[in-house]
């Protein structure tokens, strides 16, 4: 096969490291006239313009970009591909609007012809803003994943999905048994896990909607596949806390529950988390359970505001997560935009690098996908995207105003959103172009 090499050329930025840890300065790399060098749908080369450049065939194709800034592709630890319909829903908190909306807007997925539609609307969503990666609900009906799959398998995406697994306390309609859950299950794992850049999650809902027979059989089908996912719902608000209590009367509290059917683990996701307790954080880090941190959905839901300097206390992976439709956008800056408020309320700063760290490497580490996505390192998928400077005549007359690059990314933070994504490259091809 001939090489494909492609050069592209632009302010480059990328996490290298969680600021927590190493500080911020140590946290990024940054190149105000970098290139990022392009071989096979991989990146082998990341440096200045100036010292890469003569290192590469005089002939090579090189793409220059005035005013924007390359990134890694974002990566979204938690959103509902069923839901893409009912953003915005008005009034509820958690529980009923899971019934007055989420329910019925989900049962739609029985006609295979809707899943189809939905998934390419979803896919297009999800990369003109930017997003290359995404853990992915499915709805209970295995078609939801496979379209999902089929869409994402044409692109070359590396994307990880489940069917939603849950046997009781939701609509007849909607219920599947623990039986059929593991037999659909374990029937798309052998179809799609694995397969290109596709992964699958096994995805009890959260503990309210699954007996515990359905637990087990979703701890049975982690201990029977390498390297699957396993991805639900914790502590997001507290009357659905107060249920959990009701339901495993048992168990020591809603972290317990997964524990005790082995649901914690290396690749276990959970979203939210917005009022866990120390011992939990403690247990979740442990484990390597990473945590998804959905800030618009919170607010959206009135759930209240996720400790995230907590979590650091506990080293714990956290990931950033759009939840829509529960949360309101599919824009990763937006979504940066609103967790920077969750901490001012608490009284504490989101600097702009941990926020890139949170969309990117550090959605990566929580999918202990850190070799293949994430950064810009030779050798790593080239899923990567071109910022515009210049999106909106507002962005682009603030960004004249900015000193550097951490005040420029804050901006883009703050006023960006999927018109600030110019192009979207995911395995080196465009998949996006604004
Ligand atoms: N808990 C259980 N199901 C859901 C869901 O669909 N969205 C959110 N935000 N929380 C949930
Ligand atoms: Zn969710």
């Amino acid at each position: 096969m001939p090489l494909t090499r492609k050069a592209y050329r632009a302010a480059i930025l990328h996490s290298i490291a969680d600021p927590a840890e190493v500080g911020i300065e140590a946290s990024y790399e940054y190149f105000e006239d970098g290139l990022l060098v392009v071989d096979n749908g991989q990146i082998s080369a990341l440096g200045h313009a100036s010292e890469l450049l003569p290192t590469l065939p005089a002939d090579i194709d090189v793409t220059h970009y005035q005013d924007a800034l390359i990134t890694p592709g974002f990566i979204d630890t938690h959103i509902h591909l069923p839901q893409t319909g009912m953003v915005g829903a008005y009034g509820e908190q958690l529980l009923d609007w899971l019934n007055t909306y989420t329910f019925p807007c989900e049962s739609q997925f029985a006609d295979k012809a809707h899943a189809d539609e939905v998934a390419d609307i979803f896919i297009k969503e999800l990369l003109r803003n930017g997003t290359t990666t995404a853990l992915v609900f499915g709805s209970v009906h295995p078609q939801s994943v496979n379209s999902f799959f089929e869409a994402a398998r044409q692109l070359d995406l590396r994307m990880i999905a489940g069917k939603v697994m849950m046997d009781r306390n939701a609509p007849d309609y909607l219920t599947d048994t623990a039986e059929s859950s593991y037999v659909e299950s374990k029937a798309l794992i052998e179809r799609w896990h694995g397969k290109g850049r596709l992964h699958y999650a096994v995805t009890p809902r959260f503990a309210p909607t699954s007996t515990p027979e359905q637990l087990t059989l979703a701890g049975q089908l982690l201990s029977e596949f390498p390297d699957l996912y396993m991805q639900t719902h914790i502590s997001e608000n507290l009357k659905e806390i107060e249920w959990v209590k009701e339901l495993f009367p048992e168990r020591k509290g809603y972290l317990d529950v997964y524990d005790h059917y082995q649901l914690l683990g290396e690749r276990s996701v959970f979203a939210h988390g917005v009022h866990l307790c120390d011992d939990e954080c403690a247990r979740l880090a442990e484990t390597g359970s990473a945590i998804s941190f959905c800030p618009t959905s919170n607010f959206f839901l009135g759930s209240g505001l996720f400790n995230l300097p907590m979590a650091e206390k506990h080293k714990l992976n956290v990931g950033i997560g759009t939840d829509v439709g529960g949360g309101t956008s599919f824009s990763l800056l937006q979504t940066l935009n609103e967790a920077y408020k969750v901490m001012q309320l608490q009284g504490a700063r989101l600097s702009p690098f941990k926020s890139l760290y949170l969309a990117t490497l550090g959605g990566a580490r929580a999918l202990r996908l850190e070799e293949k996505i994430g950064t810009l390192q030779p050798g790593t998928d080239a899923d990567f995207l071109v910022l515009d400077y210049n999106a909106t005549p507002l962005l682009g007359y603030r960004l004249k105003q900015a000193n550097n690059i951490a005040e420029t990314l804050f901006v883009l933070m703050t006023l960006g959103d999927d018109r600030t994504v110019l192009q979207t490259y995911a395995a080196g091809n465009l998949v996006h172009q604004r």
